[in-house]
C-alpha cells in the first residue's frame, strides 16, 4: 500500500557515518521496512552551488518552482522535491545554526518563492497547497532542550519544510553528541526514530 509513497531525506551533514548521517538512515530503513520507497540526498555528495540573489526565479508567477539561471544539480533536486510525498530535513547545529552546506541548499529554495520587482515582500508558491509531511532532525554539543530553545538549527529547518510546502510532524534534536569521534545515536534516539518514521505516511 506505502509502495508508491516516495519519501525524500535532505541531509546537510558534512560527515559521513556521523550522528545525522545514522539518524536520517535510521528513519528511511523504518520506512522502507512498510515498503516505501525512500530516497537519501547528502547535500556534501550534491552539486548545488550559492544562489546569486538575482531573483529571475522569483519573477515567474504560478504554484510551480521557478526556473533558477544557474546550470547545476538544483533543478534536478528540485524535481525530486516535488515528485516526493513527504520529506526528511536534517542538519547538525554548527556555530548555532545548520551548517554552511544546508543553508546554500535552502537559499536556492528561491525558486519556491514569487517575489516580482515593485513588490515588497516574496509570496509563497506552496502556501495554498495541500501539505505534505515532513520531519526535521537536528543534534547538537549541548543538551537537546538547551540546543532545541537556543539554537536557529530548527527554525532553518522549519522555514525549509514551509518553502517546499511541508508541514512538520515531527522532529527530534539530540544532544550531547560530540564527546566521541566515532558518535552512535543512544537508544532514546533509536527509540524516537521508530515513533517518527510512521507519521510520514497517510495513515497517520
Ligand atoms: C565546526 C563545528 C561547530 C559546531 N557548533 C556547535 C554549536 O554551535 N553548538 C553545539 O551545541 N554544537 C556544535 N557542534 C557540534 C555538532 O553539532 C555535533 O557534534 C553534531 O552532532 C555533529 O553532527 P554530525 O555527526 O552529523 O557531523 C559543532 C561542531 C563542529 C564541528
Amino acid at each position: 500500500m506505502n509502495k508508491q509513497r516516495k519519501i525524500l531525506a535532505i541531509n546537510g551533514s558534512y560527515r559521513a557515518g556521523g550522528v545525522t548521517d545514522q539518524a536520517v538512515s535510521g528513519i528511511l530503513d523504518n520506512l522502507k521496512a512498510l515498503d516505501v520507497d525512500v530516497e537519501h540526498i547528502k547535500l556534501r555528495d550534491y552539486p548545488v552551488e550559492f544562489c546569486m540573489n538575482c531573483r529571475e526565479c522569483m519573477q515567474q508567477p504560478g504554484d510551480s518552482p521557478g526556473r533558477c539561471v544557474l546550470n547545476d544539480g538544483m533543478a534536478d533536486l528540485v524535481q525530486k522535491i516535488e515528485n516526493a510525498d513527504g520529506y526528511v530535513l536534517a542538519a547538525p547545529t554548527n556555530f548555532s545554526s545548520v551548517t554552511a552546506l544546508f543553508k546554500r541548499f535552502s537559499e536556492r529554495l528561491a525558486v519556491y518563492g514569487y517575489w516580482p520587482w515593485g513588490k515588497p515582500a516574496p509570496q509563497f508558491r506552496k502556501d495554498k497547497m495541500p501539505k505534505k509531511p515532513a520531519i526535521i532532525i537536528s543534534s547538537c554539543a549541548a543538551p537537546g532542550v538547551l540546543g532545541k530553545l537556543t539554537y536557529g538549527t530548527n527554525r532553518n529547518l522549519k522555514i525549509a519544510a514551509k518553502t517546499i510546502g511541508g508541514r512538520v510532524v515531527g522532529s527530534m534534536v539530540t544532544g550531547l553528541m560530540s564527546q566521541e569521534r566515532a558518535q552512535q545515536l543512544p537508544p532514546q534516539a533509536q527509540r524516537r526514530i521508530k515513533a517518527l518514521a510512521p507519521r510520514l505516511l497517510p495513515s497517520h
